[in-house]
């Protein structure tokens, strides 16, 4: 299923933005914690009582949540002090009365931040940094008003310095619908961007400095450096800080001021058309102007661009399959999952590849380890290049794992499955398979969210998630009880199926 997709792009990236802290040293924890604990039985009140709380949701097993922990106390503690308050807390969205409380706040991974305020009426998801003074700031900020006002040149060249998309509204004076209209979109999109006003376009750094407005300016540190818009409905404003905000192309490289566009990239459900190669290489400027004219010529048409560096994109290439021998290369992913590639290519192979993917030229190619010579073991092994003629077309009854090379559940089930089939061994229409969801994709019939995944393929056809007991009795019981016979050529007949032709 596509939708599963978006985590493990998140994880992916959390993987390079956390790789970088992991060393760091935890911080002192307090005796008492200034993080509040809420549950199912006290969340409503606690909120009610706040009018901006952060709410953590959190997994007792979960890393990057244990990982956080210290910072969080830390800033809750230094938070504590601030005017207007702020307070942490957090909820174990692993317990069983609390998994409600998740879902109803949309929690799909750990941790998952709340900013709730104004007595649970506006939620926002916290998109700020993970270690103690980061959060502070960080919250300090969305606490305060959702726009600064500007009132020297000085303030201006201080709010936009650095590598960041700055918002500034510029109008005749502070009140009327487009001032009003403005300052709602700031408070709604103010975890992801800074804005401003201001009554003098000459204080900015870029742009007609004549306007009176009313008028949005965006700042940027990319592309052509800033963008007006005249229309005042929300809609229109939020539309074009969300285009424009964003680079046309997109970098993925160890400079971490590049981190927050491509969360933003890897979230977008759309067609991601991404460029690999050596940024050192020498051909670098020639590929970047080439995908610079792409973007330029997709723009509006749902495919998002971006250009990587081999250097930094060893998760992205274990995840799409890539080789680095095959770089540079283009590799586009439709939100549906199929993908294509052309590997060693030239900078002006880009647009006539995008055009002929355009027109429906080309196929689609699949992540997939080689197709196993001898396969002689009791657990069979399968890859993406097999699996339709192994498992589900197979005529046979089929029990597949998924599973991963890292995780401790799925060695655990080894042992159990080999026992299955080995006592299966004489049921010549059993079969106990196992593929490695990392190195191969996994075809859309399946839906794999987390390791190991076991699926049960009938010799009918017939397709189910196991989610019995993880002991060989129990799955040999399933089996058996289970299996069938394949269907006959008219597979919709609601007649038994026969047995042996
Ligand atoms: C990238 O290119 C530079 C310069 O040619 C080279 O030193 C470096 O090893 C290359 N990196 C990779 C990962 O191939």
């Amino acid at each position: 299923m596509a939708i599963s997709r978006v985590p493990i792009y998140a994880l992916l990236l959390l993987l390079l933005v956390f790789s970088a802290t992991a060393e760091e040293e935890t911080g002192d924890v307090a005796e008492e914690s200034a993080v509040l604990t809420l549950d199912s039985s006290n969340f409503n009140e606690v909120i009610s009582k706040h009018p901006f709380i952060v709410v953590e949701f959190y997994a007792p097993w979960c890393g990057h949540c244990q990982r956080l922990a210290p910072e969080y106390e830390k800033a809750a503690s230094i938070l504590a002090s601030n005017d207007p308050p702020v307070v942490l807390a957090k909820v174990d969205a692993n317990e069983e009365k609390n998994r409600e409380l998740a879902s109803k706040y949309d929690v799909s991974g750990f941790p998952t931040l709340k900013i709730i305020k104004n007595q649970g009426a506006s939620v926002q998801e916290y998109k700020g940094p993970r270690e103690a003074e980061g959060i502070v700031e960080y919250l300090k900020k969305q606490v305060g008003p959702a726009s600064i006002e500007i009132k020297t040149a000085d303030e201006a060249a201080k709010l936009t310095e650095g590598k960041k998309v700055f918002i500034v509204g510029i109008f005749p004076e502070y009140s009327g619908n487009e001032y009003d209209t403005f300052m709602s979109v700031a408070d709604k999109l103010r975890s992801d961007y800074d804005f401003a006003h201001t009554l003098d376009a000459k204080l900015l750094p870029r742009g007609d400095t004549t306007t009176k407005g009313p008028l949005v300016r965006l700042l940027k540190p990319f592309d052509e450096l800033f963008v007006d818009i005249k229309d005042f409905t929300a809609e229109a404003l939020e539309t074009f800080i969300e285009t424009e905000g964003m680079p046309s192309v997109a970098i993925f490289d160890s400079d971490p001021s590049n981190h927050p566009y491509l969360l933003k990239f890897f979230n977008k459900e759309n067609t991601k058309a991404m460029l690999f190669l050596n940024f050192s290489s020498n051909k670098f400027e020639a590929f970047k102007s080439n995908i610079d004219e792409a973007a330029k010529q997709f723009k509006g048409k749902d495919v998002s661009f971006l250009m990587g560096d081999i250097e930094a994109s060893q998760g992205a290439f274990q995840y799409f399959g890539l080789k680095e021998d095959q770089v540079p290369l283009i590799v586009l992913q439709q939100h549906d999952g199929d993908k294509y590639l052309n590997p060693n290519l030239e900078p002006d192979q880009i647009l006539p590849w995008l055009k002929d993917y355009k027109e429906g030229k080309l196929k689609a190619y699949k992540k997939s380890e080689a197709i196993p010579e001898v396969n002689d073991e009791p657990v069979k092994v399968v890859v993406a290049d097999n699996i339709h003629d192994f498992v589900l077309n197979s005529g046979k009854n089929v029990l597949l794992e998924f599973y991963a090379p890292w995780c401790g559940h799925c060695k655990k089930l080894a042992p159990i499955l080999e026992e299955a089939a080995v006592t299966l061994k004489n049921e010549e229409d059993v079969v106990i398979a196992k593929m490695d969801a990392t190195a191969n994709d996994v075809p859309k019939e399946f839906e794999v969210t987390g390791y190991p995944t076991i699926y049960f393929s009938s010799a009918s056809g017939k397709l189910v998630q196991y989610e019995g007991d993880r002991t060989a009795e129990a799955i040999i019981d399933y089996i058996k009880k289970n299996k069938d016979s394949p269907a006959t050529a008219d597979s919709s007949s609601p007649e038994p199926t026969k047995d042996e032709l």
